[in-house]
């Protein structure tokens, strides 16, 4: 969310906008870091969610992408968000009446739950008819081009932490050749390129009782590769620490937790080729890795991309991500196993 500060009458005018003249209360909602969301009563008793999209992406791309999204989902049978009106940089969607998003993960079955919901998006997708969806961010998950960045803000050393971060630069080092693996099997065409959700949080599930769970926050939603979504769920959902937990022993991957992923996301995702399962359990390393390396390129650059609490936080949770990734390959042969058992 933005520091932008809204008057009600900004807000009414808008709402106004999409034909929605009765709201009783608009206030701040959820805990998104990207968009500004509102939740909006109304007299009619109707709620919906009101965004002014972020400025840091082109809103046109965005704006067809997730009516396109929303479209062939909706076609499919498939419950998605409803859009009530987009008129860039605004949007409205209806309230999704009787889910509830969660931020951290306090049960495996939740980690089930959005795993398979986030499968069913993707194979609910794979036909989307062509053209492909838009990049909204070029090389989004592109280790090879993530490291290049990283030796780019070491050889620049802006802020003169090169010397202060040298375990962490030889870490990436030591992991450098395997960290190709997926990008060069994307270009070869052993992976295939499908869209994807690109932010599997779980808090971009929205989970409903009765399992009918619905994927939300559509807007990084563009071609990339299956196992970046099922590998950031790894990184996000199996940890049992916040992303910039100090004490590094209470950071590891939770087996349970990988394995109630791997349930959920096999039990839906039936297009999966025999490549990309056989690089399920690693994918949850590189993007991971790949992440780590981000917080660690923005720590040298000066911290001008994250938003940081304090001075060494992009630091912290770079330390959170490299001890998660030794965590995974501490567990890498169980891990395979798990994948194969519901293989
Ligand atoms: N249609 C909806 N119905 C109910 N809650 C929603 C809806 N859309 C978003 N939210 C809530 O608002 C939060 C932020 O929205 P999201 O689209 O994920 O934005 P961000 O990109 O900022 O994370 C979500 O985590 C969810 O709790
Ligand atoms: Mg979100």
């Amino acid at each position: 969310m933005s520091n932008r500060v809204y008057s009600q009458e900004e807000l009414q005018s808008v709402l106004a906008s999409f034909g929605i003249t009765d709201p009783t209360d608009i206030s701040r909602y959820g805990s998104g870091h990207i968009n500004d969301t509102f939740k909006v009563e109304t007299k009619a008793g109707v709620r919906y969610i009101l965004q002014r999209v972020t400025d840091a992406f082109d809103k046109d791309v965005l704006k067809s992408n997730i009516l396109r999204v929303t479209e062939h989902l909706k076609s499919k049978g498939v419950k998605t968000l409803e859009v009530v009106g987009y008129e860039n940089p605004w949007r409205v969607y209806k309230f999704l009446e009787g889910y509830t998003s969660v931020d951290v993960i306090t049960d495996a079955s939740q980690a089930e739950l959005a795993a398979s919901a986030f499968a069913a998006f993707q194979n609910a997708l794979a036909d989307l008819p062509a053209p492909q969806l838009l990049p909204v961010i070029p090389k989004f998950h592109d280790t090879v081009d993530r490291i290049r960045l990283l030796d780019e803000a070491a050889a620049k050393d802006v802020k003169g932490r090169k010397a202060s971060v040298a375990k962490e630069l030889a870490f990436v080092d030591a992991r450098r050749e395997e960290s190709a693996t997926i990008v060069k099997m994307m270009e070869s065409g052993e992976i295939p390129v499908r869209t994807t959700h690109n932010d599997t949080k779980i808090n971009n599930v929205m989970l409903a009782s009765d399992g009918t769970n619905v994927v939300i926050d559509l807007d990084t939603t563009m071609p990339g590769s299956a196992l970046y979504d099922f590998g950031d769920m790894v990184r996000t959902s199996s940890a049992a620490a916040a992303e910039d937990e100090k004490d590094l022993s209470k950071v590891y991957s939770k087996k349970e937790y990988f394995e109630a992923l791997v349930k959920g996301y096999l039990a839906n995702a039936k297009f999966l080729t025999e490549n990309e399962k056989k690089l399920l359990a690693f994918s949850g390393r590189l993007i991971t890795l790949t992440i780590g390396i981000r917080f660690l390129t923005d720590y040298l650059n000066g911290d001008t991309y994250f938003h940081t609490a304090y001075p060494e936080h992009n630091l912290d949770r770079c330390h959170t991500q490299f001890k998660m990734v030794e965590s995974m390959e501490a567990q890498a042969a169980e891990y395979e196993e798990i994948v194969k058992k519901y293989s």
